[in-house]
């Protein structure tokens, strides 16, 4: 059993919730006082169905927080031409070289991504290429970023309107992407005024995309002011990498999915 089912299972078995694990380890069913609800792939049957679609969907997360004001890292969207052929007018490749002429140093990467998979830093034309053939053989739609400069990124867990818990990402030496899955390590955030940023800003976000239950990525960005942007939100809930390096945080993850299943049953 992963760290994620033993989490949910062991909440389960305190709180005289049934637990079913189905679809080889996939869904999990929950049942209390004859009402059923599930979590699939860590998303939770807690937010609405839309925040949820918004937040696995880069593209539509970031237009919402910038049409809002909220600073979050700019992603533009781009068109698999095998796949969306109809939704394309001009020649997408054309399009998305000439953005990488406008931001000379771009990060290229699948719209519905995660873990860091398939996510590539381009500076030429060839680079650019290779990266978009790379997604659009299982994607059906990339986004391309301007390359943003910063050395640590920090990830907020938001329950029902409230920052529960946050960790601090550092990469590791010749990486420069910040997920865990690659290498990153985690770290205590012992910056109380930084924490309260950090925290503000994700509430924010989370707020703004009417998400409930979340964990929210935020870059400090070098220079500018020391300001930070919002570089995803995340519905699909996991502390597995997070806790692999952090044992002695299993409490407090394990509090903060409780919270998320007490609210599913509300
Ligand atoms: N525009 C960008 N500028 C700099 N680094 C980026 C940018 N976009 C992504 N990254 C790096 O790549 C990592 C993965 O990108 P992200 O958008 O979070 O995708 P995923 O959902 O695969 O984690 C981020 O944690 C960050 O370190
Ligand atoms: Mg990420």
């Amino acid at each position: 059993m992963d760290t994620f089912t033993s989490l949910i299972t062991e909440i389960c078995a305190e709180e005289g919730i049934g637990c079913k694990i189905l679809s080889y380890g996939w869904l999990i069913e929950l049942s209390r006082s004859g009402q059923t609800r599930h979590i699939i792939g860590r998303h939770f049957d807690v937010n609405p169905a839309a925040a949820d679609r918004i937040a696995c969907d880069k593209y539509a997360c970031y237009t919402v927080l910038n049409s809002a004001g909220i600073p979050a890292f700019e992603h533009a969207l781009f068109f698999n031409p095998l796949r969306r052929a109809h939704l394309i007018r001009g020649g997408e490749f054309e399009r998305a070289e000439s953005f990488l002429r406008q931001h000379k140093k771009i990060v290229v990467k699948p719209n519905a991504g995660w873990q860091g998979r398939d996510v590539f830093l381009c500076g030429t034309s060839k680079e650019l290429e290779n990266a978009l053939c790379v997604i659009f053989q299982s994607e059906p739609d990339a986004c391309l970023c301007p390359f943003y400069e910063y050395e640590y990124e920090y990830r907020v867990f938001y329950v029902d309107g409230i920052c529960r818990f946050a960790y601090g990402k550092a990469r590791p030496p010749h990486e420069w992407r910040h997920n865990l899955s690659n290498g990153a390590s985690a770290f205590e955030i012992t910056d109380e005024a930084l924490r309260g940023r950090v925290e503000a800003l994700a509430a924010r976000a989370a707020r703004q995309i009417g998400i409930a239950f979340a964990t929210v990525d935020i870059a400090r960005l070098n220079g500018d002011n020391d300001s930070l942007s919002v570089v995803e939100i995340n519905s699909g809930i996991t502390a597995n990498k997070f806790l692999e390096q952090k044992p002695g945080y299993w409490r407090q993850i394990k509090k903060i999915y409780s919270e998320a299943i007490g609210r599913m049953f509300l």
